[in-house]
């Protein structure tokens, strides 16, 4: 390893000790390492407003932070165990090609600010391709609720209970997502302020131009107080895992109803045979693999946050504990984006089987229509479902799923989808 940030003369590092203390943080640190980079910039311009480096370390430290990036990115620059962490990396690179220029970057800054900074940045990334995989989704979803609706059973229990429609399931997907990219938006909103410039939690005694760095790095605010600055690590990657969790909660019971609805019990749904594997032993099966792993994906989000809320039983100020919150947190947003990156393809492809759909509408689904038509008339509603209720295995006489739907005129359902409504929430919503 590279000579340590923290090293004292006299006191020896013991190899195991250090293997558990890095772990593999140095090995995270490469999802973090551009935008550790990118803060390192704006800091070294920070620094050089108020005179610590010259115009000309400015410009060479610049330089080869870019330099460093771009090594990075070409797979030049290996970030590895040569080095405890990135950010000891990026001094060491600085040092190394910049001497005394490089040796100055740290002026005023603690990894404490430095990790926040990158990670922050990081998260706004990661927010803002989950509002546009969200929104994505949702575009589907609405374009599809357009389509010619089909007859679909409407269940409750897992019981046949009234018609409902493919246009209504689309619809009510449509308007899960846009929330959901909606709270990928605010959640960003809510955590875009800048904690670089508070040091090791406690600010420095030098005037560092905390607002050029926060508009460099195109923050919308200052994170004003360097004890809230760490208090927020942890609770705002929490927070970003709840947005990506409520998106995960809408696909699995998208997926759920999917896996139920290619069975051949239902056989509502053929999925794109991409998106279904063979058996290795069963050489009949076609199995939605991929819907299920979608369902499964909410798991490693949930528990993603649970890591994280678990490490968070902390005092006030940097503790180590917290480095254990980057693994749970990128691995928590690569499996949840990963699974939502393939839905609009799968949902876009996805076929029905009207025959099979509308095989499952049973007569006694039309009851509650033929109880709510008596209300129209006058009776007492309560009457009106005991009647029906009693002639419920005939309530389909005379009726067919296409008039019931164009009778269901109630705000948001069949008759009334309201997509206009929707479709302009959504286009607000647009990345
Ligand atoms: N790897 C550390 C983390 O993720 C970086 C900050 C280290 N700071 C310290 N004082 N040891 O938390």
């Amino acid at each position: 390893m590279t000579e340590l940030l923290w090293q004292k003369a006299g006191i020896a590092t013991d190899e195991r000790i250090m293997r558990f203390l890095a772990g593999d943080d140095v090995v995270l640190d490469r999802e973090f390492f551009l935008h550790d980079i990118e803060a390192s910039k704006a800091h070294v311009e920070g620094l050089a407003r108020i005179g610590i480096v010259s115009e000309a370390e400015c410009a060479a430290l610049l330089g080869e932070l870019d330099a460093l990036g771009a090594d990075f990115r070409d797979g030049r620059f290996a970030l590895d165990a040569r080095f405890e962490d990135g950010h000891s990396a990026i001094e060491a690179r600085l040092t190394e090609r910049l001497g005394d220029a490089g040796r100055k970057v740290h002026t005023g800054r603690s990894r404490n600010d430095q990790v926040l900074v990158a990670t922050r940045l990081w998260l706004k990334a990661q927010l803002a391709g989950l509002a546009g995989l969200c929104h994505a989704v949702a575009g589907v979803c609405l374009a599809r609720a357009a389509d010619a609706a089909l007859p679909l059973p409407g269940y409750t229990h897992l019981q046949r209970a009234v018609v409902s429609s493919t246009a209504l399931w689309w619809a009510g997907f449509a308007e899960a997502f846009i929330d959901d990219a909606a709270r990928a938006r605010d959640t960003l909103t809510w955590i875009d302020a800048n904690p670089l410039g508070t040091a090791a939690g406690y600010g420095v005694n030098l005037a560092l131009d905390r607002d050029h760095t926060t508009r460099a790095l195109g923050f919308a605010r200052l994170q004003v107080n360097p004890v809230y600055a760490q208090l927020s690590r942890g609770k705002f990657e929490i927070a970003a895992l709840d947005a990506l969790g409520a998106a995960l909660l809408d696909l699995r019971r998208l997926a759920w109803d999917l896996s139920l609805f290619t069975t051949a019990e239902y056989d509502f749904v053929r999925l794109p045979a991409q998106y279904t594997t063979g058996s290795s032993i069963m050489p009949n099966k076609r199995n939605p693999d991929v819907v299920e792993l979608m369902r499964a994906s909410y798991a490693g989000v949930a528990a993603a946050r649970s890591e994280i809320e678990q490490l968070l039983s902390l005092p006030s100020g940097y503790q180590r504990d917290l480095q254990f919150s980057k693994g749970a947190l990128v691995r928590g947003f690569a499996r949840g984006l990963a699974a939502l990156a393939l839905l609009p393809d799968l949902l876009t492809r996805l076929q029905w089987n009207d025959a099979a759909m509308r095989a499952a509408i049973e007569p006694a689904m039309y009851a509650t229509d033929v109880a709510i038509e008596q209300a129209v008339a006058g009776v007492p509603f309560r009457e009106a479902y005991r009647a029906a209720a009693a002639t419920a295995a005939s309530a389909g006489e005379g009726r067919s799923p296409q008039a019931s739907l164009a009778a269901r005129v109630s705000p948001g359902a069949c008759a009334d989808l309201r997509l206009a409504e929707l479709r302009e929430r959504w286009a607000r919503l647009a990345p």
